[in-house]
């Protein structure tokens, strides 16, 4: 597996323009698959995780392909398979989000039942209610989940959490099913609401996408007049918005949303960070050391639990002890023992860790245990007084964010890769 080595002590300076959100592409791709004929996607990261998504359609019978480096088109004429294979699922726990799309679709979806990862169990218990709810028969079968339906039936479904993926998976299969469909307790979060507009603009009768309860109103077929550009990605937002106060730089990020980051801003002038709004851009610029600060991550429009681990690299130089609370998944504090191998003074007690704030970190070898982890530890590089190594870095970072490297040193760090 390919490393990083990130010299430390570099201020980040200058301009860095963000892509589309991974969290947009992925469910918007799958939902595709609900739609005959042509679909035209603009401002797509060119991610691996994307990649993955587009073989999982090819190999449902969808052609698929990246036409241009942020533009995919998606081809779906006629009938679709309905067994995804079980290779792509595991590589890509996301591909789960065509479960809703080919059962509405066919009738019938064949899917493997996502494993855990990293940061957590990740059951689908809920997206698997819900859509015994719109009138699925579902079975287990040798890991696979076995979706039946001859027509999806709109009903009133409570979600037990708001979960993200469980409320698109509704959202995708309640947009062909036989009358209304009311979710609540849905998720809000902005790429739930960008999946809605995006199936809207190709015909489905979708309202309240964005709050706790969401309508939709089934339809019988779905179709693209033109194309459709997602969203801007606001964890890469505020991973570079980190990056840029650990450092004590002075950092424009352009093509944000203010509303979809406005939890991360709240906290970094909380913690005595300077971010002024210019337009789709923010300033992000620290003279001095931060000030501790508590986080606890919370569903949208609380503080986003993807941003989490880089907060907590950026409190770990932090003048005083803060606390980091995480609500959302039951084990993504991995980033925070690699943290302490470049001495940070950290200790967990339960779902919140301890953060007591040192001047410096130093560099040390470490290793990225998930996406976000992994940019967490190339941020703590950047502070560090000297070298930090991160391994297993390509199978994270290059997941879920476009060019990483290149728009950090563009910044003034010196971050290369290493054989
Ligand atoms: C989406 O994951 C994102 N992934 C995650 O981003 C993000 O962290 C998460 O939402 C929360 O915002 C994509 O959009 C591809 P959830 P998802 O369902 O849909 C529990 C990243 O780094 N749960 O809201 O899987 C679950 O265990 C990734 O980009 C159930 O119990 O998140 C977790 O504790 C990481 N049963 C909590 O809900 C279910 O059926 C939140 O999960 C579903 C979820």
């Amino acid at each position: 597996m390919r490393s990083i080595l990130v010299v430390g002590g570099k201020k980040l300076e200058g301009t860095v323009s963000i892509g589309g959100s991974k969290n947009s592409a992925l469910p918007i791709l799958a939902a595709t698959l609900l739609i005959s004929g042509e679909t035209e996607l603009l401002n797509i990261p060119n991610l691996n995780d994307v990649i993955t998504m587009i073989r999982v359609l090819r190999s449902l019978g969808a052609r698929a392909e990246y036409c241009e480096p942020n533009t995919v088109r998606v081809w779906t004429n006629g009938a679709i398979k309905h067994v995804a294979p079980y290779e792509l699922v595991t590589k890509m726990r996301a591909s789960f989000f065509v479960i809703g799309p080919v059962l509405a679709r066919m009738g019938l979806a064949k899917i493997p039942l996502p494993g855990g990862c990293a940061i957590g169990s990740r059951p689908v218990n809920l997206h698997l209610k819900g859509l015994e709810m719109l009138g699925a028969k579902i079975n287990m079968e040798h890991g696979f989940v076995i979706a039946k339906a001859d027509r999806l039936r709109g009903n009133r479904i409570y979600l037990d959490f708001p979960s993200v993926g469980a409320t698109e998976t509704l959202i995708m299969a309640a947009s062909l099913a036989e009358g209304e469909t009311l979710i609540e307790n849905a998720a809000q979060e902005p790429e739930i609401v960008d999946l809605a507009n995006f199936l809207i603009r190709a015909g489905a009768k979708i309202s309240g996408h964005g709050t706790d309860a969401i309508s939709i109103k089934g339809v019988t077929s779905l179709k693209n007049e033109d194309s459709y550009k997602i969203i801007s990605d606001r964890v890469e937002a505020g991973s570079f918005m980190v990056a840029a106060a650990v450092t004590r730089g002075h950092v424009v990020v352009k093509n944000i949303i203010f509303e979809h980051i406005e939890p991360m801003v709240t906290k970094l002038k909380e913690a005595g960070v300077s971010v002024t709004v210019k337009g789709n851009s923010v300033v992000v610029q620290a003279k001095k050391r931060v000030k501790a600060i508590d986080v606890k991550t919370m569903p949208f429009p609380g503080f986003p639990t993807d941003v989490q681990p880089q907060f907590c690299s950026l409190l770990a130089t932090a003048n005083g002890t803060s606390v980091v609370s995480e609500s959302i998944f039951e084990n993504r504090f991995m980033h925070i023992h690699e943290l302490k191998r470049m001495g940070a003074k950290i200790r967990i007690e339960g779902r919140s860790a301890i953060i007591e704030g040192i001047p410096r970190m130093s560099g040390a070898p470490v290793v990225a245990s998930d996406l976000r982890a992994g940019a967490a530890l190339v941020i703590a590089g950047l502070a560090a007084k000297d070298d930090t190594i991160i391994s297993d870095v390509e199978r994270h970072i290059e997941r879920g964010y476009e060019n990483f490297a290149e728009k950090l040193c563009a910044l003034g760090a010196e971050v290369k890769e290493i054989i």
